[in-house]
């Protein structure tokens, strides 16, 4: 029986995959690398210095790892400028609706991202309030797909990994929860989440009885 749902929170609860990717574009393009959403695709749900391991295969010179600290830095600037526009408009359809249905009915609830900004994004978002746990790339040694930060959300709830649903829009994501032992629901499609058999384009799409019957 789940007992706790754990979202993921860039692209499941808001809109900040689509910042990470407008963040890597313009400092591409100031770069001169080449950079596109298929590219983007890859950097879903890993952590920053593995994103531009990932964009860097496209760069026409080596770059030092110094100058890799201050790509990345740069990365991040820019996105935190985004990150200063979010409102609570930014939340994806459903959130709100799924996380007070799931409250009145006493499942807990956790965020588990790779991202260091949560704590930032939460505050500007007021997700806060809603949830009982929150696990993040400033908790963790490895990210997605690795277990780790899924098997320290449901540690921080007090609950089995058994007892856990993962709601996750990334590949590495979808493969950390099962490698956790958890269960997994897909945001997105069979062409972004292939394999995923239980899936929804946003969580306007499915109900939390749906959501809660895993076989
Ligand atoms: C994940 C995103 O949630 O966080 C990744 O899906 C991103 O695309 C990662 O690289 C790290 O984010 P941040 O905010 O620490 O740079
Ligand atoms: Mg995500």
């Amino acid at each position: 029986m789940i007992r706790g749902v754990i979202f993921d929170l860039d692209g499941v609860l808001v809109l900040t995959d689509e910042l990470h990717f407008q963040s890597w574009q313009q400092l591409t393009a100031a770069e001169g690398i080449h950079f596109d959403r298929s590219i983007n695709q890859r950097l879903r749900g890993i952590s920053r210095m593995e994103s531009l391991e990932i964009v860097l295969e496209r760069a026409t010179r080596k770059y030092t790892s110094a100058e890799k600290a201050a790509l990345a830095e740069r990365k991040n600037s820019i996105y935190l400028t985004y990150l200063q526009r979010l409102t609570p408009a930014d939340l994806l359809p459903g959130v709100v609706d799924t996380l007070a249905e799931l409250r009145r009915r006493r499942i807990k609830t956790a965020v588990a991202s790779s991202s260091k900004n949560v704590p930032i994004i939460m505050e500007r978002l007021g997700l806060h309030a809603w949830f009982d746990a929150v696990a993040d790339g400033n908790d963790i040694t490895r990210s997605k797909p690795d277990p780790e930060v899924f098997l320290l959300a449901a540690r921080r709830l007090g609950l089995p990994p058994v007892e856990c649903l993962v709601i996750e829009d990334a590949q590495a994501g979808i493969e950390s929860a099962r490698r956790a032992g958890m269960a997994v629901f897909g945001i997105g499609t069979p062409a972004s989440l292939p394999g995923v058999a239980r899936l929804a384009p946003d969580l306007a799409h499915v109900t939390v009885d749906e959501l809660l019957r895993v076989d």
